[in-house]
């Protein structure tokens, strides 16, 4: 059984500021606040970073390993199937570059954030269209999804896990089942819901799946990683080809003697000399999820939302956007009506941290928010 998650104790702990301020934060889903341990660390580092000599090289080397680590944990992988990414959109690219796509249609939902669009549009010259399946009813319409898979000149199918807009939660089983049986690569956007539903990538028929940890994961703007599935790890060369791709790169002795040869693990994607300070950040923020435990930080913002979708359904003017099925969301709640303008502004003025997307009022709570505030914020709207 889950433990039940202790909102008081995190929130005296890591989010102090929350009992004086007046803002009621419920806009995980465009950034996460970053706790006051992940605090702590980006002023010791910053501090360590003003005299260099002070930060040793095996300290750096350890915040992306223990950072591999963590974001292996939270999505059921081992750490050498993950490579450290600024974000998102740069693992769905090496997804469209990367793999061996023969010419054909990636299929995708219209209505995905664009890094599930652009990066696949641009194979265009490759002779690989992105082929967009209509909506149903507003949300993705996953039948259709599934029986597209079947055509022949389908290579790959996109999806995000959890849709930005409309907090539908794909079903990543039955999609990628059918991807699997029809032989095409399925790719995952999962920066809304990882680490806040829990997913373990080894059980899932998915070859790629990418994540920024900004928003969800409470961690610096340029951290993220993307899971490539092992058997892809050294089947796939970088698309981007760097100093920091090569076994050599961990022993300065060696970098001039180009001996042009990949890490055999996901660390043959990280291009670059890593963002240390920003992944040790992230390291302090998502230390905080796994001890909460990813099933109860699920179990916590299922409840909050529950009460909104409650709400929602009973207010005859409101149409709920995200699925009522608690199967079928995670953190991102979203409801349109047709005073949307003026329950935005009275929101505002009453500095509940919420966003607008596509028509649609979107509230995205998660561990550090109490039912008492979810209450205050349904009464807002109700006045
Ligand atoms: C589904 C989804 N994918 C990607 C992003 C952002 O991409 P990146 O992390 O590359 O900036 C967002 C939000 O901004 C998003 O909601």
């Amino acid at each position: 059984m889950t433990t039940p998650h202790d909102v008081a104790a995190l929130r005296a702990r890591e989010y102090a500021w929350m009992a004086n301020d007046p803002a009621i934060f419920l806009n995980a889903a465009s950034v996460g606040p970053m706790p006051a341990s992940a605090v702590d660390v980006a002023n010791t580092w910053s501090r360590m970073r003003a005299q260099p000599h002070r930060l040793p090289f095996e300290r750096m080397l350890d915040a992306a390993a223990t950072a591999r680590a963590q974001f292996a944990a939270l999505v059921g992988a081992d750490a050498d199937e993950i490579a450290l990414m600024p974000n998102t959109t740069y693992g769905l690219n090496l997804a469209a570059r990367a793999l061996p796509l023969r010419p054909g249609t990636i299929l995708t939902f219209d209505g995905e954030f664009p890094s599930c669009v652009y990066p696949f549009q641009a194979l265009g010259s490759r002779g690989i269209n992105l082929e967009l399946i209509p909506r149903r009813h507003g949300l993705p319409d996953e039948d259709a999804l599934v029986a597209a898979i079947a055509r022949p000149e389908v290579v790959a199918v996109v999806v995000s896990w959890v849709q930005f807009a409309t907090g539908y939660v794909a079903d990543l089983a039955r999609i990628g089942a059918a991807c699997r049986e029809h032989g095409v690569f399925f790719i995952v956007d999962g920066i809304q819901g990882c680490g806040v539903r829990p997913i373990d990538l080894h059980a899932l028929p998915i070859d790629i799946f990418a994540s920024g940890a900004q928003k969800w994961q409470l961690s610096p703007w340029g951290t993220g990683f993307v899971y490539v599935r092992r058997a892809l790890v050294t089947a796939l060369d970088p698309i981007d080809v760097g100093w920091a791709c090569m076994k050599t790169s961990t022993d300065y002795t060696r970098l001039t003697e180009y001996d042009f040869d990949f890490f055999d693990d996901a660390r043959r994607f990280e291009v670059v000399t890593l963002a240390y300070q920003d992944f040790a950040i992230a390291n302090a923020s998502t230390r905080i999820l796994l001890d909460i435990g990813v099933d109860a930080v699920a179990a916590h913002i299922t409840s909050l939302g529950s009460r909104i979708v409650e709400w929602a359904q009973a207010r005859a003017d409101v149409r709920l956007v995200t699925p009522a099925d608690p199967a079928r969301r995670a953190g991102v709640i979203s409801f349109s009506s047709d005073s949307l303008h003026d329950m935005a502004s009275r929101l505002d003025a009453a500095q509940v941290v919420h966003t607008v997307r596509e028509g649609a009022i979107r509230l995205s709570p998660h561990c550090y928010n109490t039912g008492a505030e979810i209450e205050r914020v349904l009464e807002i709207l109700d006045n």
